[in-house]
């Protein structure tokens, strides 16, 4: 059987898009077995489904809303997501930080992380748009993209592929997170097979 993949999502899917076509072309030997999205809106939700994949609407509000906590959503979560019993989870612009009681119910296997920019650099959201201001104002002169091991603290964990991203003078922030999101599909794709294929032997 070929190795069992879980994709978190919360917007796009973009990234969730470059797993499934490179699994397609067999580029990847590997399988989706769940999509989790924390939002309903979300389109990587759509192209989970157009892939034939189950999906799994993951939202915290209704926890927020019963005064439940952080730590007894990720921990359901972790309980769902362990059903499917997966080889490898991937982060693929999951914005919400997994707590160690997640993590550790997922000791024996890779968790890993996509994010657009270098180590310690812009971690949370909007982290393109933040590169890009910071360029402007001249604090930095290239961004990039990492993919690292998941650890309880955003955007942190061992680096596993960092590729660095020029930032041009003529540049709009359109066209800087048009070239982010080119080497991030790329990234991704790079690092599952790296996972996947120590699986495979
Ligand atoms: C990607 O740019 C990913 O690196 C980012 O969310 C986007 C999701 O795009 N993740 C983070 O910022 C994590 N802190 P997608 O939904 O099109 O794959």
């Amino acid at each position: 059987m070929s190795p069992r993949i879980v994709v978190l999502i919360s917007g796009n899917g973009s990234n969730l898009q470059a797993i499934i076509d490179a699994i397609n072309s067999k580029t990847l030997n590997g399988q989706i077995v769940l999509v989790v999205s924390n939002k309903d809106s979300a389109y990587g939700l759509t192209r989970a489904t157009q892939a034939e994949i189950p999906t799994l609407v993951f939202p915290l509000k209704p926890y927020k809303d019963l005064g439940k906590t952080r730590i007894e959503y990720d921990i359901d979560l972790a309980k769902k997501i362990k059903e499917y019993n997966p080889n490898l989870i991937v982060l693929a612009g999951w914005m919400h930080i997994l707590s160690e009681e997640f993590l550790n119910l997922f000791k024996d296997i890779n968790i890993i992380n996509l994010h657009p920019a270098l180590p310690n650099q812009f971690d949370g959201a909007d982290s393109i748009k933040r590169a890009y201001e910071a360029f402007k104002k001249g604090e930095i002169t290239k961004t990039g993209v990492m993919v690292h091991k998941v650890i309880p603290d955003v955007d942190k964990g061992e680096p596993l592929l960092i590729e660095e991203v020029s930032i041009f003078e003529t540049d709009s922030l359109n066209d800087l997170e048009t070239r982010i999101h080119t080497v991030e599909h790329r990234l991704i794709v790079q690092c599952v097979k790296k996972i996947l294929d120590e699986l495979n032997h």
